[in-house]
């Protein structure tokens, strides 16, 4: 029997410690982000698998004064939720200081399967878009908060719902603090069939 090609490189580790590196970041510098560099994750997320090659997503880069708006309605969301003008205004607080916005949709599709597989593809697109950033020393974070569903938000962003659906608002930045995180090992969420 053929012996297994040896797959150990210094390149396939490193690759392995920036998927196991990223890290989902909360609190950012204000260091701006090249415009450049984000052309380019945006361009990575376009190389993602997508079945039929329908290229199901569009990005939005929001600027400064789209970005308002959406501090805005998040304060508006938290007090319409919880009545609670200190929550509201520490929840726009926070989101103002994300220094980077992108939203990611997905095309609508009335195929049941067709969408399911547009949704995945979406979601391949967006975390190599996160992982580009995050080689490059820029964190991240993907929210599928209340906003994303908000007909305000799609109103904000020009975007009609019937067209297309948000599958997540990423913020990113330079990391002020990278947290750490746990996952199970992989013979827990492994089975290995004859
Ligand atoms: C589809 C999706 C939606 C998410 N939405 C939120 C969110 O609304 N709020 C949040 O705090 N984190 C959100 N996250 C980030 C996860 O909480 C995060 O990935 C998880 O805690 C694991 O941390 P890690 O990314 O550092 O491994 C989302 C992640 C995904 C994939």
């Amino acid at each position: 029997m053929k012996k297994a090609p040896s797959y150990e490189t210094q390149e396939l580790r490193e690759f392995g410690e920036v998927l196991q590196g990223r890290r989902t970041i909360n609190l950012y510098l204000q260091t701006p982000v090249p415009d450049g560099l984000v052309h380019e994750a945006i361009e990575a997320a376009t190389w993602a698998p997508n079945h039929h090659v329908t290229e199901p997503w569009h990005f939005y880069r929001l600027g400064k004064e789209t970005v308002g708006r959406c501090v805005d309605l998040v304060r508006t969301i938290v007090m319409e939720k919880k009545g609670d003008a200190d929550k509201a205004e520490h929840k726009a607080a926070a989101w103002a200081e994300k220094p980077g916005w992108l939203v990611i949709t997905c095309r609508r599709s009335d195929d049941e399967l067709l969408q399911q597989e547009d949704y995945a593809a979406c979601c391949t697109a967006t975390q190599n878009f996160m992982l580009y950033l995050w080689k490059a020393g820029v964190g991240s974070k993907w929210t599928s908060g209340d906003i994303t569903r908000d007909p305000r938000f799609f109103d904000i962003l020009g975007i009609d719902p019937s067209q297309e659906f948000v599958v997540g608002m990423i913020w990113y930045g330079y990391p002020k603090l990278t947290p750490t995180q746990t996952r199970k090992p992989v013979d827990d969420v492994t089975s290995v069939l004859p």
